[in-house]
């Protein structure tokens, strides 16, 4: 028996797909099967999640002509040799363009899988099984697909929308508790940025949401998911607003790139980058001293860090954001909130503010 929640559309016209959130919907084949074409499947997992729920996704698939292609576990292999992989794979067993691609993990999994598909035979469908709360609220949804090279995360890819999401919260279940926080700024993220309701909802619960309880966290899936698909419908490709959800992801990016990839998760990056912007924010005349804390108050509950524990000095850092791709002509631009549930891109803000931010968090 499965139970399914919830159902959201993300709207883009002839390109349109469902986001399903429930629980026990890896026990139901018509989530699967609705938005498979042709015959020929391939599902990409890794060494860690493969165990846990590759039996359970081929069961799914009786009816159809099941490749597994298992993939080493980490962020360093989101690269093109790996994506090279697949291509092999999916060439040896002879399927053509009416394959369907099945991406079961997180963020990484998903992004190669879409990349892959976007790219075999000039590409083909793809489905995503997310199963971290980052991956389930973020990376799943809005058709980013792409792998890194040496030179920058995320430099190779494409845009290519899904058939379908598939998320099944109980894939949390296994989901260690630091990965569980990374992907909680990733859902704070949308309170802050549009939705003050949302993070009113998320600082009653949050004491109840760390502690995992299910239908909260659906819920909190399911609202983080509908606002992402309402911004991806309005900008697909970012050309504007989807830049938003950038928010605190420029900071972010800086303080992961001069510690190394890897020291902090991506959404503890983030963490402590939304709060750079709050605080950037509040030297901007925009929000108050309580609401920078508020912004502070719901990350530290969430088990999330708002400095950085490292040596980074002010001209690593400054440098390391000038690098990242949201940088337009040497000017850093940044998302800043106008108030708490309203956001805004900026590269006008003061240049005394910013350093005075970068000097608070550096060292
Ligand atoms: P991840 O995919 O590396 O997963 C984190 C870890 O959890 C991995 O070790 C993974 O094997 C493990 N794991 C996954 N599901 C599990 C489960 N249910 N139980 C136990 N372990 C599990 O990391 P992530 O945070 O999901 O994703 C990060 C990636 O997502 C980055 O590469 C980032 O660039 C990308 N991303 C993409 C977008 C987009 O729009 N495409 C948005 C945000 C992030
Ligand atoms: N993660 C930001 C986006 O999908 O646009």
């Amino acid at each position: 028996m499965s139970s399914l929640h919830k159902i959201l559309d993300v709207e883009l016209g002839n390109k349109s797909y469902p986001i399903y959130i429930g629980s026990k919907l890896l026990s139901n084949k018509s989530y699967l099967e609705n938005h498979i074409s042709g015959k020929q499947v391939m599902i990409i997992t890794n060494s860690t999640i493969a165990p846990l729920y590759l039996d359970k996704v081929k069961k799914l698939l009786e009816k159809f002509i099941v490749e597994v292609t298992i993939l080493p576990d980490g962020e360093k292999y989101k690269t093109l040799e790996t994506t090279k992989t697949i291509f092999d794979a999916l060439l040896e067993a002879q399927f053509d363009r009416s394959a369907t691609l099945i991406a079961l993990g997180g963020g990484v999994i998903g992004d190669i899988t879409g990349f892959a598909a976007a790219s075999y035979q000039r590409g083909i469908n793809f489905i995503q099984i997310p199963t971290t709360l980052l991956s389930q609220v973020d990376s799943s949804v809005g058709g980013k697909t792409g792998v890194n090279h040496e030179l920058g995360k995320n430099m190779i890819g494409a845009f290519h929308q899904p058939e379908a999401v598939i998320i099944d919260v109980d894939t949390l279940e296994t989901l260690n508790d630091r990965e569980f926080s990374a992907g909680m700024a990733e859902v704070i993220k949308y309170g802050f940025l549009g939705n003050i309701g949302f993070l009113a909802m998320l600082e009653k619960n949050i004491d109840a949401i760390m502690s995992r309880d299910k239908n909260l966290i659906i819920e909190a899936v399911y609202q983080s998911c509908e606002d992402k698909a309402k911004v991806v419908a309005e900008d697909e490709f970012e050309k504007g607003k989807r830049a938003l959800l950038n928010l605190g992801h420029t900071f972010g990016h800086g303080i992961e790139n001069v510690l190394g990839y890897g020291t902090y998760l991506h959404g503890e990056a983030i963490s402590i980058g939304m709060y750079m912007a709050a605080k950037l924010s509040e030297l901007e005349g925009h929000l108050k001293l309580e609401d920078v804390e508020r912004v502070k108050n719901i990350l530290i509950k969430a088990k999330l860090p708002t400095s950085i524990d490292g040596k980074v000095t002010s001209e690593e850092l400054i440098k390391a954001m000038s690098i990242d791709k949201k940088a337009i002509d040497g000017n850093i631009r940044l998302v800043l909130l106008q108030n708490l549930g309203d956001s805004y891109l900026s590269d006008d803000y003061s240049s005394d503010n910013f350093y005075q931010v970068i000097s608070i968090f550096s060292k």
